[in-house]
């Protein structure tokens, strides 16, 4: 079944180094598209004293042997059932070199000098090919900075895009009878447009969180309990929600060093006028940022600023664009000027200091331009689920008695269940 190619032994014999020259670069490789039917066929391998190189028709790659035992896929080493990495790594001896390779079109085999054998699947070794990547190269092949993750699963959206092509609304009675197609379509239009609205909810507590829990997850608590409750009486001053003032865009928690991946909101009653609910893209707008402005999108995911939360003694810190630090796309948007901590210390030359101030005062009036603001009534029964990551709310002021309740969801809980309805969608 397999050719035989006992390369190492041969090296072993010959202690010479094979010199590589390939028309591609390791670079090239890792740039070639990964899917399963692009199956290139492996020309050639070679071992030298640490690393094991696969010519590939259209690239190369090398990894280390130790890479390679690490990621052995056998029982021993990854835990059928719960596919959990069970080798461990600071008990695999310092040299461990092949007893011998075995490859074909399909797969590659190893026996360890040890007697471990380990098989991989060359398209996986190709589409995690690491080499010609690090953090010391430039142009890595996965830089994407200024792209958003997971764009491709998103609508970004302003007002007008909205109005022309408005979100499916969900009703109450088919959340709560587990429709499974309503469950998964719900959660990716939250995912998708960053929002979503629930209609024909009775106006309590325990409906809006089924809600919450049956679409996105495990409810998670903050210091104001369970249920967030904002009454414009003033009674409480941990927030400024807590009073009748308007509120400009914004995400919430952002002085949580995770702050909640989607918030749900539910206006049970409200006896007087104003308290219209706002809602803007923060990733459109971070997009637009970066279209007419890329050095103020550089700034705003380059330095972190402090956000506290004096009345809980909290703070984080963290960019006003949080990219992810492995692909550099956008990942989240942490916005609330009302909670920036003192604007010092932040490793800013006096100069960056003002092309700062620039940077947060471009996005905050992309923010505020009329065609990215989405403005509506929050009704008794209708309830919001936004996606806190993305998309900011806001209200106009408020006159009159108002009660709205809210519920948290935590990001980790929220993309892991969005990642798993995608695969079974
Ligand atoms: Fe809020
Ligand atoms: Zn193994």
């Amino acid at each position: 079944m397999f050719a035989s190619l006992s390369r190492f032994r041969r090296f072993l014999r010959s202690q010479q180094l094979v010199k590589w020259s390939f028309s591609l670069s390791p670079r090239s490789l890792a740039n070639v598209a990964s899917s399963q039917s692009e199956r290139k066929t492996v020309i050639d391998t070679k071992l030298d004293n640490h690393s094991l190189s696969i010519q590939w028709e259209d690239g190369n790659a090398r990894f280390h042997y130790l890479w390679l035992r690490h990621h052995c896929q056998c029982n021993s080493c990854v835990n059928p059932k719960t596919k959990q990495r069970t080798v461990d790594l600071t008990l695999i001896p310092k040299q461990m070199n092949p007893h011998d390779v075995h490859v074909d079109s399909k797969l590659l085999k190893i026996i360890w000098m040890d007697g471990h054998q380990t098989i991989f699947d060359v398209s996986w070794l190709k589409e995690n090919a690491y080499d010609g990547g690090g953090l010391l190269c430039e142009n890595q092949p996965e830089t994407r900075f200024g792209s958003i993750s997971h764009e491709s699963d998103m609508t970004l959206w302003d007002r007008d895009a909205i109005a022309g092509k408005p979100p499916k609304e969900f009703l109450y009675r088919d959340i709560i009878a587990n429709n499974k197609e309503v469950l998964q379509e719900s959660l990716n239009d939250l995912f998708r447009f960053g929002f979503i609205f629930v209609n024909d909810t009775p106006t309590d507590e325990e409906s809006t969180l089924k809600i919450c829990q049956r679409i996105v997850g495990p409810i998670r608590e903050t210091p104001e309990g369970r249920v967030y409750v904002i009454e414009n009486k003033a009674l409480k001053d941990s927030d400024l929600s807590h009073f009748s003032n308007a509120l400009q865009g914004h995400t919430d928690f952002s002085f949580y060093n995770d702050p909640p991946g989607v918030q749900a909101m539910h206006c049970l009653h409200h006896y007087g006028t104003g308290g219209m609910s706002l809602l803007v893209d923060g990733f459109k707008a971070a997009k637009t940022l970066y279209q007419e402005n890329p050095a103020a999108f550089q700034i705003l995911s380059s330095f972190p600023l402090r956000f506290l939360s004096s009345h809980f003694f909290m703070q984080s810190q963290g960019t006003i664009l949080e990219l992810d630090p492995f692909t550099r796309a956008l990942t989240r948007v942490r916005w609330n000027t009302s909670r920036f901590g003192p604007l010092t210390k932040l490793n800013l030359s006096f100069e960056e200091m003002e092309k700062l101030y620039q940077a947060i005062r471009l996005y905050g009036s992309i923010v505020r331009r009329e065609e990215n603001e989405l403005w509506f009534k929050l009704t008794p029964g209708k309830v919001l689920l936004v996606d806190n990551r993305r998309v900011l709310h806001g209200r106009s002021a408020v006159q009159g008695p108002r009660k709205l309740i809210g519920y948290y969801v935590s990001m980790d809980d929220y993309i892991g269940k969005w990642k798993e309805n995608r695969m079974k969608t």
